[in-house]
């Protein structure tokens, strides 16, 4: 069998929350540590500014992500590990990417089809807010995922239609310029794809809902006991299918553990109790890697010292790379 070469990046805008660890950045990390494939994984900081135009929060969002991924034991030996920023070959393929992508695939992209929704319903002109970063958001991605060719991209369901884009843009230049890409394929881990936050609505930084994932274990608790639940009494029994609670207990537990909590919930388990339980459960897999995190927070020069190796690494695949792309599409040396 042939191994897979997998990439993924996290945009570097917010702090990582429970959510992203378990549809993105622990499948990632598992995925790497199986040796047959070659993984990248980025920070995708260009992807930041289209959601967050606050400087300092752009900064701090990505050293917290670089130390995230390096506390939960990302082995940047073994992975090539870098800032999106710190390839302009990047930058570079994707202005050569959206002039080959059709305007009417971005059309249909779920984030900018709800940025209209949205205008329309508040009665606002469509296009209110919408820079053209939002709307080129999907070739920007197509950059990344093509300019590695990577054929496995692990990300949450949210990101499945970004992934048949770069497919889809990736087959056009190739039709057109002769093949050059490769084309990429979701992996979605499909128990725990899309967690819901403490509302019930997708964890999501923008509905200030998510659970942080490295926040102190009191914390955690506080968080967890907010969690949405109905008014079910202890002794009356539980919907595990309709129940935020149980949702995150099945994305952090083995398969024993979700059928006890199943029959715990048939028994009427009291929210609370369940709450605990949960809290433990999440602190056991991530009390380790907590207080990696702490150090490391602490230590910005060697995760920035890490980051530009990564990228010169990177630059080893997209420098020779991205002379090939030009010589297909006719920017060539003049003599
Ligand atoms: N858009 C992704 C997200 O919000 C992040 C991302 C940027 C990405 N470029 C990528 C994921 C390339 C996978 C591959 O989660």
């Amino acid at each position: 069998m042939c191994a897979d070469r997998v990439l993924t990046g996290i945009t570097t805008s917010g702090t990582p929350h429970l959510g992203n660890y378990v549809g993105a950045i622990r499948p990632a990390i598992q995925s790497s540590r199986e040796s047959q494939n070659e993984s990248f994984f980025f920070l995708a900081d260009l992807h930041a500014l289209i959601k967050c135009q606050d400087p300092e929060q752009v900064a701090k969002s990505t050293l917290e992500i670089a130390a995230t991924w390096l506390a939960l034991g990302l082995d940047p030996d073994k992975v090539v590990f870098y800032r999106q920023s710190d390839i302009p070959e990047i930058s570079e393929l994707c202005w050569i990417l959206n002039c080959v992508a059709a305007k009417g695939l971005m059309n249909r992209a779920h984030a900018y089809k709800a940025a209209v929704e949205s205008n329309q319903q508040e009665g606002q002109d469509s296009d209110f807010g919408i820079t053209m970063g939002l709307y080129g958001y999907p070739v920007l991605m197509a950059a990344d995922i093509l300019m590695f060719r990577a054929n496995k991209v692990p990300v949450g369901k949210d990101q499945i239609q970004h992934i048949e884009m770069a497919r889809d843009i990736a087959q056009r230049f190739n039709h057109h310029y002769g093949e050059t890409f490769v084309l990429p394929e979701a992996v979605v881990d499909g128990n725990v794809a899309l967690l819901k936050g403490l509302d019930g609505r997708k964890m999501s930084k923008s509905y200030n809902n998510a659970i942080p994932l490295f926040c102190p274990s009191k914390r955690l608790q506080k968080l967890i006991n907010k969690i949405k639940t109905n008014l079910l009494e202890p002794g009356e029994p539980k919907d595990p299918n309709d129940s935020t609670v149980f949702e995150i207990w099945q994305a952090f537990a083995n398969a024993e553990q979700v059928n006890q909590m199943r029959q715990e919930f048939a028994a009427g388990i009291a929210w609370g109790e369940s709450k605990k339980k949960l809290h433990a459960l999440i602190d056991a897999e991530l009390g380790d890697a907590r207080e990696r995190y702490e150090e490391l927070i602490h230590n910005p020069n060697q995760v920035q010292d890490l980051l530009l190796a990564g990228a010169e690494k990177a630059r080893q695949y997209s420098m020779p790379f991205i002379k090939q792309i030009r010589e297909a599409v006719g920017i060539r040396p003049i003599s």
